[in-house]
């Protein structure tokens, strides 16, 4: 599969490109970028676009490739809505894979977040604590958001009704049912998460940190292989490793 990587010259894409190369069923095309060296677009030859940059740059590229009609992994994160509904109508012309965190690790633990809260229920309060390092530029993180939602699902909860992002002031007592999201930022920490369920006589974590990178990228590069021969429509890697 010939494979374009939108984003080569960051941190994700750097280790996407070198992953590809390292691929006996993956053909790197096109390495693109907005930096000054790198081309802005993918060849014509190109089947699958790999999207790790910017939220403000997917709306132009995801409806090229939509015209192109290539399949699109979009792992880029901190989408506003409107950019979000250029996904949404792309992902009617192209199969369209989306994940605010593509390692294996974090899709399992989005179900067992799931279950832990349908358990558990509002009696235990859940917070969501999320590590990155310096440079990242939204918050909270995507991997964070996923979580917090899978747990307001598991115990029926609309997530925009019951969730707070941070807290400061005086704030009073915390709500029963209230989901809470919390971002640390500093130093290299590549991705920490942490989902909390804390009840009166005891504490429930459940604990994700990323050691690589390339657990990110393997994921990406999994995906696009899977969406080769789908339909068009919007995808998540829970879709993928069908769990
Ligand atoms: N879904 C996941 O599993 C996952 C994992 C890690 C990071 N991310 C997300 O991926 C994105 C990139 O993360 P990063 O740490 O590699 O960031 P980064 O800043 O190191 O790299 C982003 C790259 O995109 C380039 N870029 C910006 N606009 C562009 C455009 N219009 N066309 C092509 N290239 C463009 C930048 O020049 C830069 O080289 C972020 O949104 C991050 O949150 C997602």
């Amino acid at each position: 599969m010939k494979v374009a990587i939108l984003g080569a010259a960051g941190r994700m894409g750097h280790m996407l490109c070198d992953l590809v190369d390292r691929s006996e069923e993956l053909e790197l095309v096109a390495k693109c970028d907005v930096r000054e060296e790198y081309p802005r677009t993918w060849p014509a030859e190109t089947e699958a676009v790999i999207d790790f940059t910017f939220h403000e740059a997917v709306p132009a590229n995801i409806t090229k490739a939509a015209e192109d009609g290539v399949v699109y992994i979009l792992g880029t994160t901190g989408l506003t809505d409107e950019e979000q509904a250029v996904v949404d109508a792309a992902a009617k012309k192209i199969p369209v894979v989306q994940s605010g965190n593509f390692s294996l690790g974090i899709n399992l633990l989005l179900g067992l977040v799931r279950k832990a809260s349908e358990i558990l229920g509002v009696e235990y309060d859940c917070e969501v604590v999320e590590m990155h390092h310096r440079h990242k530029k939204d918050a909270p993180s995507g991997t964070a958001l996923m979580l917090a939602k899978a747990a307001a699902d598991g115990r029926g909860q609309d997530f925009d009704d019951v969730s707070v992002f941070g807290r400061e002031g005086i704030v009073g007592e915390r709500p029963q049912g209230e989901i809470a999201v919390h971002a640390l930022r500093g130093g290299s920490v590549i991705g920490d998460h942490t989902v909390m369920f804390a009840g009166d006589v005891e504490r429930v974590e459940l604990v994700h940190k990323a050691q690589s990178r390339e657990a990110f990228a393997a994921g990406a590069l999994r995906a696009a292989l899977w969406a080769a021969d789908k339909a068009p429509g919007l995808y998540n890697m829970r879709d993928v490793l069908d769990i």
